[in-house]
């Protein structure tokens, strides 16, 4: 059924995810593959989307999602800003870059984002962080677009389907990338994919899309087998050669294994799984981070530039729990293997 709703051949989506993975080449070749590609556009300007958009549809035609970040309420305390700064500060010195020590001018530019979207065509678009409002979703729908969410607790999927939205990424604690988390307190919201996938089945009535720490064909018939309608994998894109994901980014998830990563609210001030490092842990020691977006933005220059610099002491990587399953190949090649080898696995298993 869920295939039909988005007018795709596999239920696979590749998560959309935000600060250049997923590439006009990714998005197009998972589309073309016959599963979903989502460009992670959360953080580009309403201009870059419009440009980006234009290059995926110069190369498919079949449908692709677009992923969105909603706007959160938060508090801006000028003065724990400026202490960040200059906590920063050492980091900067380190890199060579500029020391800061301004309050950053935040604006939210989701409603432009989201027209540039519309305008565009696009049929389906997925957010996380937050509910989207019922009136946003009516004109979505009105757009003829479809509506997915994510979850990371059954009241979050309840809330979220009775604002109407069409279906709902289940988003366990194995996952890479930012949690999902909006109505729990997000230490609490930790449940894994094999635990919460069933319960957020039997909790609503819409597809539940399953995401966090799937890599492969067995991957997929888990989490079918616990009644999801989809997967969403992100991290197992993200070593695709059609991926943007920078070389430190890639060679850590290559060589990684089971206990490198944690969930950490060190570099945004939002809880988030990645690769432990330096700049993590240090961060992990002090109370009172500025609160998601505001940290995020106070540390972006020393990403940016540490990513630059090969420094993957200073620098976000994110990934799953499940990240040493992943492969360097080809997205349509991923596409292929995780379809057969969960007929495969789907065959071969037994409960004698
Ligand atoms: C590098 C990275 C960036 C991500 N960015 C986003 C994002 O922009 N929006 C989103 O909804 N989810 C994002 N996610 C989370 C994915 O949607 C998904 O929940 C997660 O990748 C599933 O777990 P897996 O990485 O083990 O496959 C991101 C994940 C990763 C690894």
């Amino acid at each position: 059924m869920i295939c039909k709703m988005l007018n795709i051949k596999y239920p696979i989506i590749q998560a959309g995810m935000a600060g250049g993975p997923t590439t006009p080449e990714l998005v197009a070749a998972v589309s073309n593959a016959g599963a979903l590609g989502t460009l992670g556009a959360g953080y580009m300007s309403p201009k870059d989307i419009r440009n980006v958009l234009s290059q995926i549809t110069k190369q498919t035609t079949a449908p692709f999602a677009v992923n969105l970040f909603l706007p959160q309420v938060y508090e801006k305390n000028e003065q724990q800003i400026l202490n960040m700064q200059k906590y920063l500060n050492s980091y900067r010195k380190q890199l060579g870059i500029p020391e800061v020590s301004s309050v950053p001018d935040m604006r939210d530019v989701f409603e432009q984002q989201l027209n540039v979207v519309k305008e565009a065509g696009v049929k389906i678009v997925s957010f996380t962080f937050n509910k989207p409002s019922v009136s946003l979703i009516e004109k979505l729908h009105d757009s003829g677009i479809t509506v997915i969410a994510t979850a990371t607790t059954v009241k979050e999927a309840k809330e979220l389907e009775l604002n109407g939205v069409d279906m709902i990424v289940a988003q366990g604690s194995e996952a890479g990338g930012h949690r999902g988390t909006f109505l729990d307190v997000e230490d609490e919201a930790l449940i894994g994919t094999m635990a919460l996938v069933p319960q957020i089945v039997d909790a609503v009535q819409c597809p539940v899309i399953a995401a966090g720490g799937i890599m492969d064909g067995r991957g997929l018939a888990a989490a079918f087998s616990l009644g999801a309608s989809a997967v969403q994998l992100g991290t197992a894109f993200l070593t695709v050669y059609e991926s943007g994901a920078s070389e430190i980014h890639q060679s850590a998830i290559l060589t990684s294994k089971d206990t490198d990563t944690k969930i950490t609210q060190a570099f945004s001030g939002k809880s988030a799984r990645g690769f432990k490092n330096e700049m993590m842990m240090n961060l992990e020691s002090i109370t009172g981070l500025p609160p998601y977006p505001i940290h995020h933005v106070l540390t972006s220059d020393i990403r940016k530039e540490a990513a630059r610099q090969g420094n993957k002491e200073m620098v976000s990587i994110w990934a799953g729990q499940a990240s040493a399953l992943s492969k360097k190949q080809s997205a349509k090649d991923l596409v292929e293997n995780l379809v057969r080898d969960c007929k495969n696995t789907i065959s071969h298993t037994s409960t004698d």
